[in-house]
């Protein structure tokens, strides 16, 4: 809990505006800062408390760019068609929809210039069943909650895993590791603000499938 008179916004305010930062500038980040990230990750749970996590840290402009160009390529030829054939999400203003979609243009052409790149990954053999991730995507969210705390901007991306081989080939992972994630960080072009997202009342049932979650019910 943030102390009054602190200038710290407390984990709720966080958690209500870490939103995908897109727009980041080019300026380098403190590696103290990158630590601070990653010791929150491997805060997170895992399945046995197992911890076959593997974090690349990734700064090298060469390697940034040859991944970046799989990246880019995901969003041109799969991701940005789709969405731009398609209605926004429910609840979102087409106003809106459409701003996100120029970031994750901008995020397609420039995130190579991200400063640092954070690739999750987990040892083991691939998982095709509903567990898949689900040892490492805790661990990605108390980053991205981590990098705001620290005034950073970051993503959750997965397209490069439409070239899932290529890229981990570029990366270097053996054979039994395999990536989940892209984070691109650096410092926040925009601002943070509030999550888009539907009310309670509309995802959150109570007992029984479909019945309304009323508070005091
Ligand atoms: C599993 C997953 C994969 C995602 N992959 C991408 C991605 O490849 N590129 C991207 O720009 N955003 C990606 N996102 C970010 C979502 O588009 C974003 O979280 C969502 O639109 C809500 O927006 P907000 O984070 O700004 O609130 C991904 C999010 C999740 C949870």
């Amino acid at each position: 809990m943030a102390e009054a008179g602190s200038n710290d916004p407390g984990l709720f305010v966080i958690i209500q505006t870490t939103r995908s930062m897109r727009r980041l500038k080019p300026d380098p980040v403190p590696d103290e800062l990158i630590r601070q990230i990653l010791e929150a990750g491997v805060c997170a749970p895992s399945g046995g408390n197992m911890q076959r996590w593997r974090f690349l840290v990734v700064k090298d402009p060469e390697t940034k760019k040859s991944a970046a160009a799989y990246y880019k390529r995901a969003w041109d030829e799969q991701a940005a068609p789709r969405y731009r054939a398609g209605a926004p999400a429910p609840g979102v203003s087409a106003e809106r929809f459409s701003r996100m979609l120029a970031a994750a243009q901008h995020l397609a052409d420039h995130i190579h210039e991200a400063p640092v790149w954070i690739v999750p990954c987990l040892e083991g053999a691939a998982n095709p069943t509903r567990w898949a991730g689900s040892s490492i995507y805790p661990a990605v969210q108390n980053m991205l909650l981590a990098a705001r705390a620290l005034g950073l901007g970051a993503t959750l991306t997965t397209l490069h895993l439409n070239f899932e081989k290529e890229v981990e080939a570029l990366l270097g992972l053996p054979q039994d590791a395999h990536s989940y994630a892209i984070l691109p960080i650096g410092y926040p072009l925009g601002r943070f603000g509030p999550v888009g997202r539907k009310p309670l009342g509309d995802v959150v049932y109570r007992d029984r499938w479909g019945q309304p979650f009323a508070e005091g019910g």
